[in-house]
Order: C-alpha cells, then structure tokens, then sequence
C-alpha cells in the first residue's frame, strides 16, 4: 500500500512563489509517490476576519492555482475543510488533548498576535484544529515549509499523548521538509519569510504577478553589498535567497548558478532570474485563469469532498469510539 501524505494551504489571499517553491511545487512532485489529500483550508483562514466575497473567491483561487500548478484529481484528492465536518469535529478533540502551555509557546501564534489589541480564540487554538486534520487521514508524512515544523511536531506530541491514554488509535505523522526552498525570504527583507499578508506587495511575488510586475519586483529586490554572485545565506541572505529561487525555478543547483554568473554582476542575474520565474509561474497562471473560467474546480473539490469524508470518517469514528464518546449516529450521519 502506498504511504500517505496531507497537506493545507490557506486560502487567506493570492498564493506567493514561497507557498509554490516551499510546499505546492512538492505536492505536485510527490502524487504519484504517496496517496495524497490536500485540503484548501478556509477554517484556519477565518482565524483572522475574512469579508465574505473574498473568502469565497480566494478559496476558489487557491483550488485553481494548485491545479494549475499541476495537481492531477485523478491521482491525488483535493477538498475545502469547511465542507468535510470530521476536521472541526477532531479539531475539538484536538483542543482537550493540546494543553494551554503547549499552545502559548507555538511561534507563528506569537509572531500573529504580537501587538494586536485582541486576538481569536481560534487563533490560538488552531494548531489543534492542523493536528486534527492531518490525523484524520492516517497520514505518514506531512509535506510543509519551514514555518510549519513546529505544527507538524506538536501534532506528533499529540497523537502520541492520545495513544498513550487510549491505545494506538492515532498514527503519527512526519514532517517532509525540502533541503533548501523550504523558507523563501521576503524580496525587501531577507530576514523576513515572504508571504501574502505582508502589507507591502514588493515583498512577494504572487502566483497572479504579470510578467512585469515580476521583472519589477526582482529589479528591486534587496541586494547585499558587494559586486559578486556568490552564495553564502549567513553574510549575503538576500543574495542567497534569489540564487534559491533561481534554482528552484530553473532546476539548476546553486553552485551551478554561482558558476554561471562568476565575473558577472547583479544586474544580469537580476535579468535572467526575472526570465526564469517568470516562466515557471506563466504556465500556472495561465492554467488557473482557464480552470477558474470553466469552473471544472467545482467537481474536483466535490469529488474530493466526499472521498475525504469517506476516509476521515472512519478515523474520527475510532477516535471516539477509544474515548467513549457517543456513537449513537457515526460520523457520516448513518444512524447506527
Ligand atoms: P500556509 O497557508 O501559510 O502556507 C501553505 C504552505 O506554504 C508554505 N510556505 C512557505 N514555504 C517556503 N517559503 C515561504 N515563504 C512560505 N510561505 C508559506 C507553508 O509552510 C505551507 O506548507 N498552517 C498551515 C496550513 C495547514 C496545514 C494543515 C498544513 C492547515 N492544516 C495540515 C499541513 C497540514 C498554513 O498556514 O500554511
């Protein structure tokens, strides 16, 4: 049987090249490898306020470009979490197992709520709700970025908490985290992860950026000082961060990039870095724009709803039978 991986991605605004490079790209990779779920997480995404409208239309954005990007539905599963009720019902059970201690100390939670007058309740507990849904699918392997090892990890220490009260109900999952890729910078701060919630666009790249306004953004993309492509991610970070993505988008190895441009300035890197993303992100883009336009999305998140409810279903059902919770109506809805 082949091993398993989940994965989400929320859909709290236009995909950035680091969700692509650190995390989709590998979705894609890895779907004839492992049976795959991968979940358009709009529960996670209301963590934080969300306008109706655009809720709706980033969700089927997101469902599109991961498509587009080259999800095939005749090989892996793709859902909304909203429509498959077993995550919010194992997300609760997540909850009690999860105690406030562990939660306050998860990073993303304090960088998120740092300096905000006030906070949801969700937002604190939603890596009981990530746990929950990576559980549900009996998952091996969890292919995530950087940022979200520490989740990955919790979601272990809870899976094996669970199992130690109630038997070996749960399987724990690992995290699938790529060697480099695995945390893109900000293009103005290389300190900084890129990512779509930062207020200012120069930052990232989006999967919906034109052709110009990426060759815009990496023309004015932070350099470090000094003339010379070279890669060394501690003294020239931003350097470092652009020759990542070169390759990434290239599938070249950095030493053969730094070789390439050896005698030759930024300013001609920054030209053919431009031409390479822009041609890894054209095609997606292009295929989001049709898959959106036909609407062939809409069956493909159906069909995977019903599959993910099939599978999750029968975990949750274990679940609750382990802990002597009711089972007069099963997950499904089957009165029993
Ligand atoms: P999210 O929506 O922030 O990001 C989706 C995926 O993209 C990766 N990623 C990056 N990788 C490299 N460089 C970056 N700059 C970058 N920015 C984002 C993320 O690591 C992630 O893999 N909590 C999750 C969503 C989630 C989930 C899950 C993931 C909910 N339930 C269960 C895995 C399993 C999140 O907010 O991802």
């Amino acid at each position: 049987m082949r091993k398993r991986v989940f994965s989400g991605v929320q859909p709290s605004g236009i995909l950035t090249l680091g969700n692509y490079l650190g995390a989709i790209k590998r979705f894609v990779e890895i779907q004839n490898e492992y049976e795959a779920f991968y979940c358009v997480v709009d529960y996670h995404a209301i963590t934080v306020p969300q306008a109706p409208d655009s809720l709706r239309s980033q969700i089927a954005h997101t469902a599109a470009f991961m498509l587009g990007a080259g999800l095939d539905p005749d090989k892996m599963t793709l859902f909304v979490q909203s429509d498959v009720p077993t995550h919010t019902q194992l997300g609760w059970i997540m909850e009690c197992t999860a105690t406030f201690g562990e939660l306050s100390r998860m990073t993303q939670f304090k960088d998120k709520s740092q300096g905000k007058e006030s906070v949801s309740g969700g937002l604190f507990t939603y890596p009981a709700l990530m746990a929950a849904d990576i559980l549900l699918y009996d998952a091996d392997a969890v292919p995530v970025g950087e940022d979200q090892k520490q989740h990955v990890e919790l979601c272990r220490d809870l899976a094996e908490r669970f199992n130690s009260r109630f038997g070996k109900v749960l399987k724990v999952p690992e995290p699938l985290i790529g060697q480099t890729g695995a945390r893109i910078m900000s293009l103005q701060d290389p300190h900084r992860k890129m990512s779509k919630s930062d207020p200012n666009p120069a930052g990232y790249i989006s999967l919906a950026d034109s052709p110009d306004d990426i060759v815009k953004k990496i023309k004015r993309a932070v350099t470090d000082s000094g003339r010379e492509v070279a890669y060394d991610p501690d003294e020239k970070p931003a350097l470092a961060n652009l020759i990542t993505i070169f390759a990434h988008c290239s599938e070249k190895s950095i030493n053969d990039i730094v070789a390439a441009y050896d005698g030759k300035g930024y300013a001609e890197f920054k030209k053919d870095l431009a031409d390479v993303v822009v041609e890894a992100l054209t095609p997606i883009r292009m295929r989001h724009d049709a898959i959106l336009a036909d609407g062939s999305y809409i069956d493909v998140l159906r069909h995977g709803a019903r599959r993910a409810h099939d599978v999750s279903s029968a975990v949750l059902r274990r679940v609750k039978e382990a802990m002597g919770l009711s089972l007069y109506i099963d997950p499904a809805g089957v009165r029993i």
